[in-house]
């Protein structure tokens, strides 16, 4: 049984399915603490309806990166995770974090990775105009999307389709393929 932080900033679709994969038996895996660094972050209010503690780690006004990220494994820690999930975190590791969870750090984006790394990668797919997109689970290293990949899951990408359409069905996508590579690295352990 893996213990694993889930690091969040905002909607928390992930997180909620991660809580119900865990919930309905297809994943062996305890959330110790999910932890968001925006105090308005809806997937706060799915962590404690579950029961999960949750922290706040807010950025201050001109922090360096190193002191945030040695806040955030202090939280980690003091709940005993192993592992740590990226989960619509929308900040960049640095590598206080990097290192103090070396090879355990995952991350679910939603595009086919290579292509399309940082933000708004759905909308980068509808601008290139490429017909199949998806989403990719990756372990976390010091660049952005970059670091080497565990699963992906392809969609077609549909005539008319805009940024939110395209977003929905990678979306399905993603809360099926975070949740059963989590139950491949507990099963591994
Ligand atoms: C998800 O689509 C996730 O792949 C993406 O943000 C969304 C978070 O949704 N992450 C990134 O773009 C990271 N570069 P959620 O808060 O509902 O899980």
């Amino acid at each position: 049984m893996i213990r694993i932080a889930v690091l969040v900033s905002g909607r928390g679709s992930n997180l909620q399915a991660i809580i119900d994969a865990i919930a309905e038996g297809r994943l062996q895996a305890k959330i110790a603490v999910v932890v968001s660094n925006r105090p308005a972050a809806p997937a706060l209010e799915r962590a404690k309806k579950a029961g999960i503690p949750t922290m706040v780690v807010e950025a201050r006004g001109g922090e360096a990166r190193d002191t945030f990220d040695t806040r955030v494994v202090e939280a980690i820690r003091e709940h005993r995770a192993e592992w740590v999930v990226l989960a619509g975190f929308m900040r960049i590791i640095g590598n206080v974090l990097l290192s103090a969870f070396p090879m355990r750090i995952i991350n679910v984006h939603p595009s086919l990775l290579p292509a399309f790394p940082g933000l708004n990668a759905q909308a980068q797919a509808l601008r290139h105009g490429v017909k199949v997109s998806g989403c990719t689970v990756h372990y976390v290293d010091g660049g952005t999307d970059t670091g080497p990949i565990l699963a992906q899951a392809a969609v077609p990408v549909l005539e008319g389709d805009d940024e939110q359409s395209l977003s929905n069905r990678i979306l399905v996508e993603e809360h099926r393929l975070l949740p059963a590579v989590l139950q491949k690295l507990s099963n591994e352990r």
